[in-house]
This record gives structure tokens, C-alpha cells and sequence, in this order.
């Protein structure tokens, strides 16, 4: 039980990090493509700001799969990766629907934390993307009328999958991630240049 609690903080404060550093984050990107982050720790996640409402993809990790063979092109890796959708905007989202732009030939497996709109089963074949709805959770609520509280105002999706073709330090990102929803305008997802494949 204490560990649960811990774990639970410690992610509010990452998401809460996550918040100031994607602000600088985003400013960066926009002020200029060039960057000099030589030899970042880990590859910044894709995000993007739909009127205040934040989303992130991150890639977490993959190991090669069997069949093992020489064409890099046709080679299976299982993988790791994890979205978040985080209200930061004065009204509630309903039902949220967040589409990520799959684009190397994804199965997904798993995808604790949400639903996939038009799928009752895994494996789903998320090839030319998929979108995502909250599971227990379909609404996002505001900060203001929760304080602050982030079980209510954000939402984890924890993905497991297929993906082809992207050996390291590749790192296969979506083409997009966006908010579906009406009335939401997402510009086009910011990643550093480099790892935007
Ligand atoms: C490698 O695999 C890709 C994808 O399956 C295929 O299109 C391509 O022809 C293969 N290349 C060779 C040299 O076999
Ligand atoms: C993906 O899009 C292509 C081209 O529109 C289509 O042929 C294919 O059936 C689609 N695959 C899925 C799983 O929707």
C-alpha cells in the first residue's frame, strides 16, 4: 500500500516536471529546428498543446523478436511506449479520443489505462494508426474543479506492441498524436528533429 502512494506521487510530480519542461520544450521547437542536445539521456517524447490540452508519446524501449533476420526492413521488435493526455485547460474534455499515427506497421497488444475506439480485441492491427478513449475514466476534469488533482485532470495509457523496421538508435515515433475531439485544434507534433522518423 505504501509503495502504491509512492508510486502514484512520484508520477503527479513527473507529470507535473513534465508540464514546465514541455512549455521550454515547446518554445524551443518552435523558435527554431535546430537544437544542440548532442546526447540527450532518453528521446524527448512527441507532444502537443490542443488548447491546453497536453499529449505525449513516449517511446520506452524494444527487444528483437523471432523470427531473427538479416533484412532490417522486415525485422519484428516487441515494444514499450506510454501516452498521456493532460486537461491543463479551463474546460472539462468529455469522452476524450486521442489518435496516434502509428506508422511502422504497429500490433498492439496492450493498452492498459484506455479503450481503443473501433476495437473490442487484441491484437489490433494499428498500422495506419488508432485511437484511444479513457477506460474507467472517460472524462477529463479541470484543475480547478478537482484542485488539482491529477487522477481527475490526466489520463496514462501504457502501450506493448509490434512494430517493424526501426532498429536503435531509431526510435519509432508516430507521425501525429492529437486530441479528436471537436473544438480542439492540435498544431502538428513537436519532436527533436532527428528522432522525427
Ligand atoms: C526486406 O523486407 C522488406 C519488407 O518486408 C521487403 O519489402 C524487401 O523487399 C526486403 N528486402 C530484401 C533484400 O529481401
Ligand atoms: C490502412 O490503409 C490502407 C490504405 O488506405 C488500407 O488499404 C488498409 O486496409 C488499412 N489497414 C487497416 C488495418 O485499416
Amino acid at each position: 500500500m505504501k509503495a502504491k502512494v509512492g508510486m502514484e506521487v512520484s508520477w503527479h510530480l513527473r507529470m507535473l516536471l513534465f508540464i514546465s519542461f514541455a512549455s521550454s520544450f515547446l518554445n524551443v521547437s518552435y523558435a527554431q529546428t535546430n537544437n544542440d542536445y548532442d546526447t540527450p539521456a532518453a528521446p524527448p517524447p512527441g507532444l502537443s498543446n490542443c488548447n491546453g490540452v497536453f499529449l505525449t508519446y513516449s517511446f520506452t524501449s524494444r527487444d528483437k523478436e523471432y523470427p531473427h533476420i538479416k533484412n532490417a526492413t522486415a525485422q519484428a521488435w516487441a515494444f514499450k511506449s506510454s501516452a498521456t493526455i493532460v486537461n491543463t485547460g479551463e474546460y472539462e474534455v468529455k469522452a476524450w479520443q486521442m489518435f496516434v499515427g502509428f506508422q511502422h506497421k504497429e500490433t498492439l497488444v496492450s493498452a492498459t489505462g484506455a479503450t481503443i475506439v473501433d476495437s473490442d480485441d487484441f491484437p489490433v492491427d494499428a498500422s495506419n494508426g488508432t485511437t484511444f478513449a479513457g477506460g474507467s475514466q472517460a472524462d477529463l476534469k479541470t484543475s480547478i474543479e478537482t484542485a488539482g488533482d491529477f487522477t481527475q485532470i490526466s489520463a496514462q495509457i501504457d502501450i506493448t506492441g509490434t512494430q517493424f523496421g526501426v532498429k536503435p538508435p531509431g526510435v519509432p515515433m508516430p507521425s501525429i498524436i492529437k486530441l479528436v475531439n471537436n473544438g480542439y485544434k492540435c498544431p502538428k507534433a513537436t519532436m527533436r528533429g532527428s528522432y522525427n522518423y
